[in-house]
């Protein structure tokens, strides 16, 4: 049986929810899986695990409906570094919003570098809600799906899965509303100054 290389593309690794979903991933996959960080510097030797793989797992989360920029500047890294043996391409991404399809552009553009660099793609599992979802009674859904993507992988099929949490949209605003009101008290932060543009002091 082949090997999977997941690699995590969140700017926010260390704690990151992408590393919460690759874990699942891990914990459910019957394949040989090894998982690693995106870092500024790793890009090379990145490049060499994915020689030494037969699929690659992406997660990553969604940043202004596009994949983040630690992820973009790794593929750009695998374009000039490509490996000899082109592993086949799966996506894990989670996003903010309720609605998986919001994933729909950002997985566009995987599957655009995949073409336009000769990488076979595969499979894709969309999670909505994903900054809340294992918190939630609803775990149990994302679980399920990533035992489907990962018995896809297993098998060889491409297969396009979706998951996020049964409730109205109203539900989840006025829900996540007050998640992030309370964090933010929490931490000295207003709600005015979290309506600004600035992220983690810059
Ligand atoms: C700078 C930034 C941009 C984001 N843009 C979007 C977006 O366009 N759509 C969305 O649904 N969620 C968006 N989110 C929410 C993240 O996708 C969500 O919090 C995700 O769970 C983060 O995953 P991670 O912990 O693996 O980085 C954004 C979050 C940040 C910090």
């Amino acid at each position: 049986m082949g090997k999977i290389l997941i690699l995590n593309g969140s700017p926010r690794e260390p704690r990151s929810n992408s590393k919460q979903y690759a874990a699942l991933f891990a914990k459910a996959s019957r394949m040989d899986t090894e998982y690693r960080a995106i870092t500024k510097t790793n890009h090379l030797e990145l490049c060499r695990a994915a020689a030494d793989c037969d699929q690659l797992l992406l997660v990553f989360p969604l940043y202004a409906d596009s994949p983040p920029v630690t992820l973009l500047h790794f593929l750009r890294a695998l374009a000039e570094h490509p490996p000899a043996e082109k592993p086949r391409v799966s996506v894990l991404i989670n996003c903010g919003f309720l609605e998986p399809e919001q994933n729909d552009v950002a997985v566009e553009i995987i599957q655009a570098f995949c073409q336009a660099n000769g990488y076979p793609f595969g499979s894709v599992l969309e999670i909505g809600g994903g900054e809340a979802i294992l918190n939630t009674p609803f775990a149990f859904l994302v679980r399920r799906k990533i035992g489907k993507l990962a018995a896809a992988m297993a098998t060889g099929r491409s297969r396009r899965l979706k998951v996020t949490m049964p409730i109205t949209k109203k539900m989840y605003l006025g829900a996540s509303t007050t998640y992030w009101e309370n964090y933010g008290k929490r931490n000295g932060i207003t709600r005015a100054q979290m309506e600004t543009m600035e992220i983690e002091g810059r």
